[in-house]
Formats: C-alpha cells, sequence, structure tokens
C-alpha cells in the first residue's frame, strides 16, 4: 500500500514539517536527486528508510552543475511517476523546490571544493563539482536531516560532499551506498535512456574494463599497461572516446602510481552522444 505522501515546494514548508518531526523526537534522512528514479535512487531511499525514522528526497534538476554544452534541456524529468514510485517505498516526503525558490535572484555564493573537486569528473566537467556542492549544501542546511545519502555511482561526487560537509561543520552523517546493476552489469543511470539498442548493447563494456583493470593489478600489470589496455579495449568495443580511466587513491582520489589495497579505479567514457561513468573499488 503507497504511503501517503507529503509534497513541498518551499523552505518553509519543508523545515516546519521538520521541525514537527524534531518536537516528536524522530530522526531524518535525506536523499537528494535530480528524479528520472530508478533501483539505484531507490536503494537509498530503502537505507534511509531502514535506518531513519522519516525520509525526505529532494527533486530538483540543478542547473548549476551543467555545463553550457550539457543536456539540461533534455535531462529526463517525471515528476507524476517520481511521486508515485516514492509513496510506494514509503517515502515521507518529497521536497521539489523551484529554481527561483533555490535559487533567489541576488544568489551568487559558490562552494568549491579544490583538489578533489578539480580531478578526473571536475578536469573534464569544469564547474560541475561547485555546483554539486553548492547545492548539497544548501539542501543539507535547509533540511538539517541526520543522515544523508549518495551512491557510490558518484564515487567522486559522494569523496566532495564528504569532504565539504566536513569542512562547512554541517552535522550531517554522509552514508554511502553500493552502485545498483543492471544484470549485465551495466550500472544505473538516468542517461542510460539516451542510449541507443545498440549504444546499450556495448554499454557493460565499461564496467568489464575496470573490473579487467582490476583483476590484472592483482596479477601484477602495471598501472599505466592495464590502463591503456582498457582504452583500447573500450574503442574496440563501441565506445567513441574515453575521458580517462585512473586507478586512484579512494579517500583523496590522487592518481597512484604503484596500486594499493586502498585503490578506487574509475572511468568515464562516451558512447556517441552519451557520457557513462562507472567505478570500483
Ligand atoms: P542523481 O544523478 O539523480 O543521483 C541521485 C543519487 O542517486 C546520487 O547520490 C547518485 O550517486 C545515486 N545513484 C544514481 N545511480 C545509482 C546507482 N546505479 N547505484 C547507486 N546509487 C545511484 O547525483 C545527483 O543526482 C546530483 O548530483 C545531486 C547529488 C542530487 C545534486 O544535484
Amino acid at each position: 500500500m503507497a504511503n501517503k505522501i507529503i509534497i513541498v515546494r518551499t523552505i518553509a514548508e519543508l523545515r516546519r514539517h521538520i521541525a514537527t518531526w524534531r518536537a516528536d523526537g524522530l530522526s531524518v534522512g535525506l536523499v537528494p536527486t535530480m528524479g528520472a528514479l530508478h533501483d539505484g535512487h531507490f536503494s537509498l531511499v530503502e537505507q534511509s528508510i531502514k535506518t531513519t525514522d522519516r525520509t525526505v528526497t529532494t527533486l530538483f534538476v540543478n542547473p548549476k552543475q551543467f555545463g553550457p554544452h550539457e543536456d539540461l534541456d533534455v535531462y529526463p524529468r517525471d515528476e507524476a511517476a517520481d511521486v508515485a514510485a516514492l509513496a510506494e517505498k514509503g517515502v515521507h516526503m518529497l521536497f521539489a523546490p523551484s529554481l527561483d525558490e533555490m535559487y533567489a535572484e541576488e544568489s551568487v555564493t559558490a562552494i568549491s571544493v579544490p583538489g578533489i573537486g578539480d580531478v578526473l569528473e571536475g578536469s573534464f566537467r569544469p564547474g560541475f563539482f561547485t555546483g554539486v556542492a553548492t547545492v548539497v549544501a544548501k539542501l543539507l542546511i535547509q533540511a538539517l536531516p541526520d543522515r544523508a545519502f549518495f551512491g557510490e555511482k558518484d564515487y567522486q561526487q559522494l569523496r566532495v560532499i564528504t569532504r565539504m560537509t566536513e569542512d562547512l561543520d554541517i552535522p550531517v552523517e554522509i552514508v554511502g551506498c553500493p552502485i545498483v546493476r543492471e544484470e549485465d552489469g551495466l550500472a544505473l543511470s538516468s542517461r542510460n535512456a539516451y542510449l541507443s539498442p545498440e549504444e546499450r548493447k556495448n554499454a557493460p563494456a565499461l564496467g568489464q574494463a575496470l573490473q579487467k583493470v582490476k583483476d590484472e593489478l592483482a596479477a601484477g600489470t602495471s598501472i599505466t599497461a592495464t590502463v591503456e589496455a582498457a582504452k583500447a579495449s573500450l574503442l574496440n568495443g563501441g565506445f567513441t572516446k574515453v575521458d580517462y580511466i585512473a586507478v586512484c587513491d579512494r579517500n583523496s582520489l590522487e592518481e597512484l602510481e604503484t596500486p594499493t589495497k586502498e585503490a578506487r579505479i574509475l572511468g568515464a567514457a562516451w558512447l556517441g552522444k552519451t557520457r557513462l561513468i562507472d567505478n570500483l573499488g
């Protein structure tokens, strides 16, 4: 049976409901999203429902994290389907603010997370993590949940948000959740909807290439050799461009020269007009 979900569109309403819950001694979990929800998002929702008394999902397609030539205008949106699914999952409240509610016209403050936010995704998508850190800081301050849930699918994002939350002393526990994959191994993503049938068939090769890097490193191959081989195999397997495949320290995301147990392997590559990312530990 679907839960009755409260939908709020203003920060004042969000805070009013959360204050009522707080007065009753209830704990609060926050799951920020940009909508077009799938089982990856729902895994975060389930984790929040399991570990907190009240779960708030946010739905806001944040223009500040899209570059000028990125897919803001065509990003998939289906609020009615998202609301129905969240109610079914037992989410208590959806916060879906308008652009004006989130960013007042005179708003100029941005939060940048240098270093960890400049490498990998940050170097291919300038401004992306500043947009993410700014909107997530605002959401955390608006809701002040006990915990906020983020997917390891966007591993660097999770690290940037953890750094930002610690640096700004925001009293919220950031919880990372494992990647949810399709049966053939493709990591679920709202952007998978852009793939043609042929591209969809080739898409799992990205995760497979990262797994092969992991296996070869364990067998003693050098990082350079295995990364170059992985890039070549993607280009042979239908990918049109590889932005990076990198073996990094799992906390700092600094690239490693020799593999360690702390390594995280991350990749980003293009299938035609669609850019996919994936990673594994
Ligand atoms: P979005 O892409 O909608 O993702 C929302 C959350 O779902 C993120 O924490 C993301 O890592 C998680 N997620 C997506 N696919 C997943 C998968 N296959 N397995 C596990 N988790 C998955 O990420 C954003 O939105 C935005 O940048 C946001 C944090 C909301 C700020 O605007």
